[in-house]
């Protein structure tokens, strides 16, 4: 129920030329997003080293999904778990995380937002016996999570339906996990592979380094460059316009039936843009990290103005295609596994 999602071949055209970009649908997890894969992983490896130990307290911070992932399988596992999350976050987040059992604690901007949650997080922490702080901004656990799933996975997929490797892999940076972990596994089998982080472009805080601006990517840009992201190991970060990647994820949805969230617009932007800049046959590789129902109160279900300069009202979407999940042991599409993926510090995969 974690991992091991079909890669979508979504066929378009954009300004005349057919193509296609490769996306994982993240939104088929336990969950509905992408940070199962990094809740799950972190979990694991926590017990594993005894920092973990079982029914005790889990506090983190975070925009919204991983709380979700985190309440969901602290829930599974028999945890507390209390989630620090700034108050502008879509409420459907703030009920989810409800619902799968967790305490919620709302920190507005004048408590020092994102980073007053993660101070927060921590001097609690402090006075709270046992307590684990999954730290997902800081723990490498979460570039491991996708460098032994994610990446792997796209790798098997790609080479079994596409038969090419990827010339490009995108993704939106909300911790960096996703980026800095499928990147290094695509890097460890094809090298030149290009590998794009992504920001809102009214909020670059990548290129910057600190906030600036404001924007609606709920998931990516959390005001400071997290300590696992290692710009000098990726390359050109791509900015996206908000409103763009919410017309693009309406139309995914309006479409082609795919309801994916607006960091999925984002993403597919992205990835356009990675395709413009190395040639439009180009293999292209993203991820959808979420679906459209967390979105519900938001600008995503309302009529957004296109502006000059947005791609999304040029792409015509025409199809798309799901390449299987991959059989846990084997790595072969055509023949898919019924069990989880069970990764192992050595980075293999192996049957549970
Ligand atoms: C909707 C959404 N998109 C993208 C991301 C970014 O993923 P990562 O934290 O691996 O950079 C997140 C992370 O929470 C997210 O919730």
């Amino acid at each position: 129920m974690i991992g091991n999602t079909p890669l979508l071949a979504i066929d378009f055209e954009y300004r005349g030329r057919q193509r296609t970009i490769y996306a994982k649908a993240e939104n088929l997890n336990l969950t509905g997003s992408i940070k199962d894969r990094m809740a799950f992983h972190t979990i694991r490896l926590a017990y594993e080293r005894g920092s973990l130990t079982p029914g005790a307290p889990i506090l983190e911070v975070t925009s919204g999904n991983t709380g979700i992932s985190f309440a969901a399988i602290g829930s599974a596992l028999g945890h507390p778990v209390t989630i620090f999350m700034p108050d502008w976050m879509s409420h459907e987040r703030q009920q989810l995380v409800r619902a799968f059992g967790a305490s919620i604690r709302l920190v507005s901007a004048a408590e020092g937002g994102f980073v007053g949650a993660i101070r927060l997080s921590e001097e609690i922490a402090a006075v709270t016996r046992g307590a684990f702080l999954p730290r997902q901004f800081a723990n490498e656990d979460n570039v491991v999570a996708h460098e032994i799933t994610t990446g792997p996975e796209i790798w098997a997929q790609l080479s079994g339906h596409a038969k090419r490797p990827p010339d490009a892999f995108v993704a939106g940076v909300g911790t960096g996990g996703t980026i800095m972990g499928v990147g290094r596994y695509l890097k460890s089998v094809h090298p030149g592979v290009v590998l794009h982080p992504v920001e809102p472009a009214s909020s670059p805080t990548l290129s910057t380094g600190h906030k600036v601006g404001c924007h609606r990517i709920q998931g990516i840009s959390d005001e400071f460059i997290p300590p696992i992201v290692k710009l000098d190991a990726l390359g050109p970060v791509i900015g996206v316009h908000d409103g763009d990647a919410i017309v693009m994820a309406q139309k995914l949805a309006a479409e082609l039936g795919l309801g994916v969230g607006i960091s999925s617009g984002a993403n597919f932007l992205a990835a356009l843009d990675a395709g413009d800049r190395l040639g439009s046959d180009a293999c292209v590789v993203t991820v959808f990290p979420d679906s459209n129902k967390k979105y519900l109160s938001t600008d995503l279900m309302r009529e957004e103005p296109r502006r000059s300069g947005y791609a999304a009202p040029d792409v015509h979407l025409l199809r798309y295609r799901a390449i299987n999940r991959v059989c846990d042991v084997c790595y072969d599409p055509d023949h898919p596994g019924d069990g989880p993926v069970q990764p192992t510090r050595a980075g293999r995969v192996t049957a549970a």
